[in-house]
């Protein structure tokens, strides 16, 4: 076997994303293993410089993990024709000037979402990638989760007739801050950072829609901030300016009615983070991240409303867990290694930045909704 290496720029390697999950998970999993398989056998093993703005967190992130290359210096990175990839994990702010930057030096560029602030800027990212020929990516995690890849096989195998409704459940108390710390950033919570639950789940809910059921056509959404001052990490208090919970309905295409609810503002009672109900003729299924139970119709109680008897009933017992036939590795390796094979040999890899800057859009959609208490409808293209 022949073996060549192909170089990543990591930017925001030191972030909670761009370190746990797409460094440690992804990146130098994919260098321990060898590298990715192309069709003829190959192995091509990657190279990574990763990025930051402190050299001495990089030194000890790059020590730690026997990276070679790092440095605080963008635009050096971007010069030297080592680098074929450029990878972004900075706060949603700051990705557009590092993206134009990497497309403007050539590179093929894979990216966290949402892929800009502004839908306007997130095409326009998308149209200055297609006439740079260069190819582009953007995280699309969720669609690899154990729990949705059983669901995509229970659609694809046709067991719920007509998909009628999709209910989904997404959140979890994110404190305040103040006797305990907060499990996310407090950029989230302040829009003139970047931050708001729309912005951060929206661009989520539209790939889900879009691969597993059909592309959004209108949405309606109230958001909420539900908690008007968290503690950040500096110990002080600040107004959260972002909304923490949005309660959406999205018609999508062939008549499905999708309702979502998105909170950082939420005690879980539920099996995992998020779930989503399918309804449809034939069947219903719930799924999680990781789980999944089916109902067909042929096994549906007959449940009876009769608010003087007490239920006795055990509905959740009417349910059949979905076995796991399957090896699912972390959804964010899987993506990479798709990724890297779209960029070695042409191999297929359809989540681009016009499918990051459609959800975007959609994310805009959410906020103009609650801004106008209307409706909005989004084009088909
Ligand atoms: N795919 C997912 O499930 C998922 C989950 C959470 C976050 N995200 C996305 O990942 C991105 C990072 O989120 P995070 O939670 O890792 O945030 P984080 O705050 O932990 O990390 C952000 C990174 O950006 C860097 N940074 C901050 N301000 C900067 C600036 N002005 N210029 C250059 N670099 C700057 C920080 O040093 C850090 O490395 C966001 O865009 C977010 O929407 C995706």
């Amino acid at each position: 076997m022949s073996e060549s290496t192909i170089g990543i720029i990591v930017n925001g390697a030191t972030g909670r994303m761009g370190y746990r999950q797409h460094l440690v998970r992804s990146l130098l999993a994919i260098r321990d293993q060898g590298g990715v398989v192309t069709k003829d056998g190959t192995r091509q093993q990657i190279e990574l410089m990763i990025i930051g703005r402190n050299e001495v967190t990089l030194k000890e992130l790059a020590d730690k993990h026997g990276i070679e290359h790092y440095t605080t210096d963008l635009d050096a990175a971007l010069a030297d024709p080592r680098w074929t990839i450029y990878f972004d994990a900075l706060v949603t702010q700051a990705r557009v000037k590092g993206i134009k930057k990497a497309i403007a030096a050539g590179k093929h560029v894979y990216t966290e979402k949402p892929t800009a602030e502004s839908s306007e800027e997130a095409f326009e990212l998308a149209r200055l990638a297609a006439e740079a020929g260069i190819k582009n990516g953007v995280v699309h995690d969720k669609l690899y989760l154990p729990g949705l890849q059983k669901l995509k096989r229970l659609i694809e195998s046709g067991f719920f007739g007509q998909i009628l409704s999709v209910r989904g459940e997404f959140g979890y108390w994110v404190f305040e801050g103040d006797w305990q710390a907060a499990q996310r950033p407090s950029w989230n919570y302040r829009s003139e950072d970047g931050g708001g639950i729309i912005v951060d789940m929206f661009p989520h809910w539209n790939y889900v829609f879009e691969n597993l059921f059909g592309r959004v056509e209108s949405v309606y959404a109230r958001t909420a901030t539900h908690i008007p001052t968290r503690v950040g990490e500096d110990g002080e208090p600040y107004t959260a300016t972002a909304d923490d919970a949005a309660y959406g309905v999205f018609d999508l295409e062939g008549g499905i009615v999708a309702q979502v609810n998105s909170s950082w503002v939420v005690r879980v009672d539920r099996k995992e983070l998020v779930e989503f109900q399918v309804d449809g003729t034939l069947g219903s299924a719930v799924v999680g991240l990781f789980g999944a139970k089916i109902q067909p119709r042929n096994a549906t109680p007959r449940p009876t409303w009769n608010p003087d008897l007490a239920e006795t009933h055990d509905y959740t017992a009417d349910w059949l867990e979905v076995p796991v036939n399957d090896v699912f590795e972390n959804g964010f390796k899987t993506q990479w290694e798709q990724f890297l094979l779209h960029v070695i040999e042409d191999a297929p890899h359809e989540f681009d930045f016009l499918a990051g800057a459609r959800g975007v859009r959609l994310a805009e959609a959410g906020l103009e909704s609650n801004a106008t208490g209307r409706r909005i409808d989004l084009p088909a293209n």
